[in-house]
């Protein structure tokens, strides 16, 4: 016989997330923020883009031959998000001004809505998705992110964490200022720069800790 289920006791009944856990699931697929309207723009623009013009490229994508079809004036962001599924990328201002979509191109810290698929046919990609190691391990730019709890909505998190570690690479044991002017091309709506700064800076001491064992 099934037994009445008082809503209180369902409530308590339900998987408890913790804030903590909430960061981590986003920064490893650097999922979950994204607004209704958002999604209903991005279904009409896939469905007009798979009309005409499309070519079957490869590129390398997290260390992954992706083949896929592109558009001509297709961006990279576009291509990630919609044909690829790696949403973690994210599109803020979709013209080069936040840098949610930064994602490294042969290393360096590129935004993804201002470069043509196309033009990376040659040239590894990476993205937050491919950033932690196949065992789960987190990189230690976003190790030092849950560590810290260091950013709000986490919608800018992603580009956030690329444009560190791309930038951590010319400058391993930076300053918190020039960190600061590292990740400058980045944007928080929220405005959490200094709990970001602290978690980015935890990161870059993890990265040390890292190369130095
Ligand atoms: S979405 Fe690319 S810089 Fe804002
Ligand atoms: S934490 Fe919300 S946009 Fe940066």
């Amino acid at each position: 016989m099934s037994e009445n289920l008082d809503p209180k006791k369902m409530g308590s009944m339900l998987p408890v997330i913790s804030r903590r856990d909430f960061i981590k699931g986003v920064i490893v697929g650097g999922a979950a923020v994204s607004s209704a309207g958002y999604l209903f723009r991005a279904s009409t623009l896939l469905a007009q883009s798979s009309v005409v013009g499309a070519r079957l490229i490869t590129i390398d994508v997290n260390g992954q031959q992706r083949r896929v079809d592109v558009m001509k004036q297709e961006t990279l962001a576009w291509t990630l998000r919609h044909k690829l599924g790696l949403t973690g990328t994210k599109l803020g201002c979709d013209r080069a001004e936040c840098g949610s979509c930064t994602v490294l191109i042969d290393d360096v810290p590129h935004y993804a809505c201002s470069v043509l698929t196309h033009t990376v046919r040659d040239r590894k990609v990476l993205t937050i998705e491919g950033l932690a190691n196949r065992d789960g391990t987190l990189h230690p730019i976003q190790q030092g992110v849950v560590d810290e709890q260091g950013f709000q909505c986490a919608f800018c998190m992603p580009g956030f964490i690329m444009a560190s570690v791309g930038f951590l690479k010319s400058n391993p044991n930076p300053t918190r200022a020039q960190l600061a002017n590292g990740v400058s091309g980045n944007l928080c709506r929220c405005q959490d720069y200094d709990k970001i700064l602290t978690a980015l800076m935890r990161g870059a001491d993890n990265m040390r800790k890292v190369s130095h064992a």
